[in-house]
């Protein structure tokens, strides 16, 4: 009789686990499925992007700007599987679209323009995370920036800001409005997946 107590309590427990692991995934998956806004507008900051596709890391170091750049950093850059689907399928990002740009700065270097030995060659490697940009496609509410809504989370080590007003078009949209606003705001030639080779 004790031991199908002690078998009836070990199979409650293991089902009570289970089911908290199988609820607690579950509001992950909503949350990082499209874009999240608080009451007054601001952009919640996105989680799980480490995990969507990662379709490129353009890179633009101090050694090759006289020491100045003002992203020293890898820009790792993710977007859902859905949302590259859809760009590859339509040559536009659905709407909802979420891209994150996260810095990442070099490893730390032996030379001055801050390359490094390693057992593959001389050269940059990803060293800490130190930032994120994230633009955000929706034609109704950022309808004067071309559909685009930008944002910034911080330029700095973890943790980045809880939320995120949106940029002023000066800070952002302007650029990406000169040199990408046929590629729907976003600069596709910088990511092999989105020029075609799919
Ligand atoms: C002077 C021009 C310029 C400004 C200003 C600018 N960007 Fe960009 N942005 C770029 C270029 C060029 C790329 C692609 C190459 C790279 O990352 O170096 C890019 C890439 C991005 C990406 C990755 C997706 C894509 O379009 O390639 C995001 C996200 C992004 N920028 C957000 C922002 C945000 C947010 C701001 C303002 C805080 C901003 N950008 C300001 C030029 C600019």
């Amino acid at each position: 009789m004790k031991r199908i107590v002690v078998l009836l309590l070990l199979i409650t427990g293991l089902a009570a686990v289970m089911y908290f692991q199988h609820s607690t995934g579950k509001v992950m998956a909503a949350s990082s499925d499209g874009p999240q806004f608080t009451a007054d507008g601001k952009l919640i900051l996105p989680v799980g992007y480490r995990k969507w596709i990662f379709i490129g890391a353009p890179l633009t170091p101090n050694g090759l700007n006289n020491g100045k750049a003002g992203f020293p950093e890898y820009h790792n850059v993710y977007i859902q599987e859905k949302n590259l689907e859809g760009y590859q399928k339509n040559g536009v990002f659905p709407e909802g679209t979420v891209i994150v740009k996260e810095l990442v700065l070099l490893r730390k270097g032996d030379y001055p323009d801050g390359s490094a030995d390693s057992p593959s060659g001389r050269g940059f490697g990803e060293g800490e995370f130190n930032g994120m940009d994230v633009t955000v496609k929706d034609s109704k509410r950022f309808a004067k920036t071309n559909g685009w809504g930008f944002f910034n989370f911080g330029h700095h080590a973890l943790p980045y800001e809880p939320t995120s007003t949106e940029s002023p078009a000066t800070e952002c949209a302007g650029c990406h409005q000169a040199g990408a606003a046929k590629t729907d705001m976003t600069w596709v030639d910088f990511y092999p997946v989105l020029r075609g080779n799919n």
